[in-house]
């Protein structure tokens, strides 16, 4: 796990954005996008490249992790709508390339099964983006979710509806529900980029890279992968008990290395 801290989201961003587009440059491409409000400077910068450099995503596909069941897929704040209109509307996505959980289907179970297979047929994915809950749930793992857990339905708890509750009108209207891809979905693509932004994910941040490996913070599965970039600003750092030695080793990476 490489933890790189950074002066600002700008260049949270930055560094996120410049991850993706070597490899979406290197051919075709498989992406896994994640909703929340950290993503959404990365994707603004994707598509300023789209529209100033010529980034192209015409031979990339995309699996968003997670869905709220019961939210038809036009209503706005389905994650289908939400990733259409903050990034994929806005670049050269094939038509039929950004696939999502379907939310309002009769049978979870065989949706989610059908997702995993389309997926591993897709030849899984090579740029899992990620966000992180305050209470340290990935996609929407929540806490004691199994570390080694496949796409399901799950409840979310009430501090989640909280913190989403901004994108709705009342708390009450934010969805119980949710199919999620599961923590060992997520440990299947071959590279994870954690962003994390702000005071308010600092402790998240903290248990997941420096706490245990325990299913009370889901996010802390990502110590059992082999190639994780966690980014994150200065506020989200600030819990880290390690931050010199992770600034130090980060400041002395040779340049051909990357991330
Ligand atoms: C939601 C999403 C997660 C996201 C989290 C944090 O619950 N399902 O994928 O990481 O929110 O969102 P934000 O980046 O808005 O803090």
């Amino acid at each position: 796990m490489e933890i790189i801290i950074l002066a600002t989201p700008a260049v949270v961003a930055r560094t996120a954005a410049d991850v993706i587009e070597q490899q979406v440059r290197r051919g075709p491409t498989v992406l896994g996008l994640a909703t929340g409000s950290t993503p959404l400077h990365t994707y603004l910068e994707l598509i300023e490249r789209h529209r100033e450099d010529g980034l192209s995503f015409s031979q990339t596909q995309a699996f968003l992790l997670d869905e709220y069941v019961g939210l038809p897929t036009a209503h706005p704040q389905s994650y289908h709508s939400v990733i259409r209109a903050e990034f994929t509307g806005k670049v050269d996505f094939r038509p039929g390339s950004v696939h999502g959980l379907n939310g309002m289907a009769d049978n979870a179970e065989a949706e989610a099964s059908e997702y995993e297979s389309h997926i591993l047929a897709a030849g899984g994915v090579d740029i899992q983006i990620l966000g992180i809950g305050t209470d340290g749930h990935l996609g929407f793992n929540e806490p004691m979710s199994s570390l080694s857990s496949r796409t399901r339905i799950k409840t979310l708890t009430h501090q989640t509806r909280q913190d989403n509750a901004r994108f709705f009108t009342h708390v009450d209207e934010v969805p119980n529900h949710v199919l999620t891809q599961g923590l060992g979905t997520i440990r299947e693509a071959r590279h994870l980029l954690l962003l994390a932004t702000g005071n308010a994910k600092a402790e998240a941040v903290a248990a997941a890279v420096e706490g245990p490996v325990a299913a009370i913070c889901p996010a802390s599965a990502l110590q059992l992968h082999p190639h994780v970039s966690v980014l994150v600003d200065e506020a989200a750092a600030s819990q880290l008990a390690h931050r010199e030695y992770y600034s130090d080793t980060y400041g002395r990476k040779p340049a051909w290395q990357g991330l």
